[in-house]
């Protein structure tokens, strides 16, 4: 069973009367019975949260911070500016899925900017509630892998294991074989690779500036699941 906190940040308790164009019809409640669902069919333990308080967040984070076997959080408007979650993520220090219903990269450029994003495995965004779900099988994936490379006598994965988009970030699993524009053929072998949102491939899901030493480009490259 593996154990994960869902976080919803501000605003997220008016979701189905709030902006719909942007946020979806389902309000918040439908959501949550949507992410149980999925719990309960793949052996998830969830505890779903919602505040429109940074503290209470916080607050939040730090006492079930060893309940919890990982993050899945949508901090609405805290993304773009709360160093404090940030912080309480990083000090939590378990992997963390940064989600969000709408495509913050395309959005106005003040959300295009998460101080949140680097102290997450991964960020998740554009889906509609469909992000959490996808948050929630990152999470999954991850932990059973963790588990199995422990069972293998093996240390726990410190690799982040990502789900990536293909066009922005898409939802690839591997193994994968990348064919660069010379030709060239790079098989990663792993369940899961990850694409930069920039569309380069460093198994990072944030651009971290290494890419154009990594030889190959994601949106010029052709991948396969065998
Ligand atoms: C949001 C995007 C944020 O910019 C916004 O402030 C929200 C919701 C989303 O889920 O798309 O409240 O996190």
């Amino acid at each position: 069973m593996t154990r994960i906190l869902v976080i919803h940040g501000p605003n997220l308790n008016l979701l189905g009367e709030r902006e719909p164009e942007i946020y979806g019809s389902l309000t918040l409640e439908e959501l949550n019975q949507k992410l149980r669902e999925f719990a309960a069919e793949h052996n998830l333990e969830l505890k779903i949260f919602q505040s429109n308080h940074e503290g209470a967040i916080i607050d939040f984070l730090h006492q079930e911070r060893r309940w919890a076997d990982g993050i899945v959080i949508n901090p609405g408007a805290y993304t773009h500016y709360s160093y404090a979650i940030r912080d309480a993520i990083a000090a939590v220090g378990k992997p963390t899925v940064e989600v969000h219903l709408s495509d913050i990269k395309r959005r106005e450029p003040f959300r295009r900017i998460s101080v949140i994003a680097d102290v997450c495995v991964a960020q998740i965004c554009g889906l509609g509630w469909k992000s959490y779900i996808e948050g929630l099988k990152l999470l999954r994936a991850r932990a059973t892998m963790t588990n199995t490379s422990q069972q293998q006598g093996g240390s726990s994965m410190s690799e982040p294991i990502i789900e990536a988009k293909k066009d922005g970030p898409n939802l690839v699993k591997g193994p994968l074989k990348f064919i660069d524009a010379s030709g060239k053929e790079t098989v990663l072998d792993r369940p899961w690779v990850a694409l930069c949102r920039c569309g380069h491939s460093n198994n990072k899901p944030f651009c971290d500036g290494t890419h154009s030493k990594i030889g190959f480009k994601a949106d010029g490259a052709k991948f396969y699941t065998p």
